[in-house]
């Protein structure tokens, strides 16, 4: 079944100088979820943000749901850290973990939500045996690393064989869909069978979130009605 549409503005393209200010402006314009880029210089080739952001972003009074995106190896180590720093769900890559089913629990055990993440060449066979114990299926629409790149029409394909996994689990898993994502390629995405759409340079850095955000959801809510 499909969950109601999310707009997941990436704080990757935020101002970090004044990254309080600038997801809060993200939040009041409609953002859901706030998702949560981190990059490790290791596993991606990017270096980026940690726990001590994500409590930095509670601590100011950020509330809606942080959508953790570890593109780090190994993983486990930092998963309490961010279950303490108020991360809501964490999603993580299966390459980077050497016992993926361990890195769910884990995350569980801490009480978030755990996710996995696809690069645009991992096959969805790693659901073979963890969909059932996901909050969250996270598929890349680009290689991951960097903002601002093209989406990966292939993804649109994968997106479809995703939704039919989720829909024949019959848990209310979310189907997110990263990399790319603006008015041009939102409804696609959407028709495709995603529900959670991350956003990043579409929507900060521009004049106005509120009118970004939400011309995202309609493009969205559009495609599926
Ligand atoms: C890429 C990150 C994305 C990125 C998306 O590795 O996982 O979340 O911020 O940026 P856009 O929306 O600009 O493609
Ligand atoms: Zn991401």
């Amino acid at each position: 079944m499909r969950q109601p549409i999310v707009i997941a503005p990436s704080i990757l393209s935020a101002d970090f100088a004044r990254l309080g200010d600038d997801v809060r402006k993200a939040v009041d314009g409609g953002a859901g979820w706030v998702h949560f880029d981190v990059m490790d210089n290791h596993y991606v080739p990017n270096l980026t943000i940690g726990p001590l952001v994500c409590k930095a972003l509670r601590d100011f009074g950020i509330s809606v749901p942080i959508d953790v995106h570890l593109m780090i190896e190994p993983v486990d180590r930092i998963v309490p850290e961010f279950a303490a720093a108020g991360a809501t769900s964490i999603s993580f890559h299966p390459e980077a973990s050497a016992h993926v089913d361990r890195t769910i629990q884990l995350i569980r055990s801490f009480g978030c939500s755990p996710g996995l993440v696809f690069n645009p060449a991992t096959p969805l066979e790693w659901l073979d045996w963890t969909l059932e114990h996901l909050d969250l299926v996270l598929l890349m629409s680009v290689n991951p690393g960097f903002g601002g790149q093209k989406f990966i029409p292939s993804t649109l394909q994968k997106l479809r064989a995703a939704r039919q996994r989720i829909d024949a689990s019959g848990r209310a898993i979310r189907l997110e869909v990263d990399g790319g994502i603006n008015a041009e390629t939102v409804a696609a995405a959407a028709a495709a069978g995603a529900d959670t759409f991350v956003a990043g340079s579409a929507v900060f850095g521009r004049a106005d979130y509120s009118a970004v955000i939400s011309d995202l959801r309609v493009r969205a809510e559009s495609a599926v009605a």
